[in-house]
Formats: C-alpha cells, structure tokens, sequence
C-alpha cells in the first residue's frame, strides 16, 4: 500500500494514538545509579566534568540512597576511593575496605535497596590497572584469584549482585566459582561481557581517582572497531555463568547492544558511562540542549537497540521526569 491510500501520518496525529502504538516503554524499574564511596567523613565534593555527581563519605551515599530509593530506583551500583591504595588493590578485598563498609551501611539504612558492586582492581591500585602487573602488563591468571576474593569479601559484606567490569579472561568462572564454594550461590553476576577501550570513560577517572600510571588499558578492553568480537565476549561470559551481560559505553555502540539482543536471550544492561552523561550536562548547561528532551530521547534509544537495564548517572532526573509524566 503506498500514498495515498496509505498515510503514515493517520496514527501519528494525536497523543493517544501515539501512546496505542508505542513500541519502546521506559520505566523506573530499568534504571540503576552510579555512587562513589570516599574513604573518610564529612566528604561531598563534586566531579568537575560531571554536574551533580559527588565523590561523598558514607554519611553522605547512605542519605543519597535513602533518596534513590525513595524515587523508586530499584538499584545502586557502588565504586570506592580508599583510603590507601598498593601495587595488589589490598583495599579491593579488605573485609574493612571503603566498599565494604559502604556496603553495610546502606544495608543497614536503606535494606529495600539492591546494591550491587563494581569489581575491579583500578580503583584500588597505585599504578591504576585493573589487574596486577607482571613484566609492565596486567597479569591475567594472578588477577583472577584478587577479584574472586574482591566479589567474595562484597557478597559477604551484604552485596546482592556483583558486576565485574576489569575483562580478565576467565573472570566470571572465577568468580562464580568463589561464591559458590562459600554459600553465594544465589547471588548473581552481572558481567561487563562488552567492555571497550572508550575515550568516553574519561570523567569516571577523576570521579574514581583511577586513571592508569602508565600506558592505557586496550591489552584488556575491547577495540572499538570489533563487532564479531563482542559476540564471542558474551559467549564467553555467558558460558562462564554470568546472569546478566553488559555493553559498555552505551550511546557509541548501540549496534552492539542490538547484536546481543538479537543473539542471547539473557537480560541485557547497558552502561551509559561518564563522558556520555558530560556531554549532555555541558550541552544542556550551554543552553544548546533541551536536557530532559535529550536525556529521555537517549534512554528510549537504549531501550529500543535492546536494554534491560540501563546504568546512568541521570537516573534521579529520570526518576522524576517518568513521575511527572504520570
Ligand atoms: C573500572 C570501571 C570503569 C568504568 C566502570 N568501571 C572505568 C575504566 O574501565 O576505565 C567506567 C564508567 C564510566 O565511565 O562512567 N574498570
Ligand atoms: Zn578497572
């Protein structure tokens, strides 16, 4: 049927048919927020190239949480800045470390909240890597056995789901396997199966203090011009045991988050990372963006290449937006 008796424009002419035949719903319940725990007290201290989000002690994250879970957000997802960090991230797998202690508080004040944990040694290391370093190159094997006991020392701290995010090879098998011989069987993994080498994580390491010493990250993380690679990462992860796969940055690679949804049929996050999340905020603070327009324009689009669940530091904004909306 072609024009004129077809017209595409019949069912676009007024809200209601607009709201009929909507393929792609955004809902509070897709959304998890980002929070950086810092060592110490009486710290909020704002990330320069990101507005509105605040390396905070835990006095702070557990009043934001409490706010987060208010909105109706059904999950955080935790980063710490210890108090020291080592050439081994002791802090990572410290039953006292920052994430750790920040773990139990929000559980202790805000229980109906679901934390999850990032787990990666860069955060906790003094040269940056999110691995050990063996001969000036991350140590696969070596590492394996650090972040088995970081997700192990999260879980038992009370984490409800852990989210490795440093792309060691092998990683979720270690990891499920640490929690299950310990009585964690029930606790899900949410991989960062997707990760790429991604100039967009650029504000997260000055939120996370974890930008590398010394050369960058691509012998671990994915080169942004691989497509069949992508699948044979999630393949990977998925057989090792994970319960949930993740593309990482989002908006530069929603081809590949297509690519799983159509591939897998696990539940799908994407992680709308740092720079994504600068651009909009300087944009919107220019004037040249309409942020709320841009912002929810950029959510439906993660939901409609495939996503479940979308990690992003806009979350609370898109909380109250979808409660405005009604
Ligand atoms: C740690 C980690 C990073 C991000 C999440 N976990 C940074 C990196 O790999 O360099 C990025 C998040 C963001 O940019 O918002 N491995
Ligand atoms: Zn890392």
């Amino acid at each position: 049927m072609f024009f004129p008796q077809f017209r595409a424009r019949r069912i676009r002419g007024n809200e209601t048919f607009r709201r009929m035949v909507r393929e792609t719903t955004l809902s509070v319940n897709d959304l998890v927020y980002p929070m950086f725990s810092a060592f110490g007290t009486g710290i909020r201290k704002e990330i320069s190239s990101m507005p509105g989000i605040f390396q905070q002690s835990i006095e702070h994250i557990v009043a934001e949480a409490k706010e987060v879970h208010g909105l109706g957000i059904p999950a955080v997802i935790l980063f710490g800045i210890p108090e020291t960090k080592d050439a081994v991230g002791s802090d990572a797998y410290s039953d006292t470390g920052i994430i750790q202690e920040t773990i139990r508080a929000i559980k202790r004040e805000v229980p109906g909240l679901t934390v999850i944990t990032d787990v990666c040694m860069c955060e906790y290391t003094d040269h940056g890597h999110c691995g050990i370093i063996k001969d000036g190159d991350v140590d696969n094997d070596a590492t394996l056995e650090l972040l088995a006991r970081e997700a192990l020392s999260h879980v038992k701290a009370g984490a409800d789901m852990v989210a490795p995010s440093d792309m060691m090879d092998g990683r979720v098998a270690a990891i499920r396997e640490a929690m299950d011989d310990n009585g964690f069987d029930a606790i899900p993994i949410m991989s960062y199966a997707v990760k790429y080498a991604s100039g967009y994580y650029g504000p997260f390491r000055e939120a996370a203090e974890s930008t590398p010493q010394f050369g960058d990250r691509r012998s671990y993380q994915m080169d942004p011009a691989n497509r069949l690679e992508a699948l044979r990462e999630a393949a990977a992860d998925i057989e090792e045991g994970a319960d949930i796969i993740m593309v990482k940055p989002g908006l530069a690679y929603l081809d590949i988050l297509r690519d799983l949804r159509n591939e897998y049929n696990l539940p799908l996050a994407v992680y709308n990372v740092s720079g994504e999340y600068s651009m909009i905020k300087g944009a919107a603070a220019n004037g040249w963006i309409d942020e709320e327009r841009v912002v929810m324009e950029t959510m439906i689009a993660f939901k409609r290449a495939g996503a479940d669940i979308i990690i992003t530091y806009h979350a609370k904004d898109v909380a109250r937006w979808l409660k405005q909306q009604g």
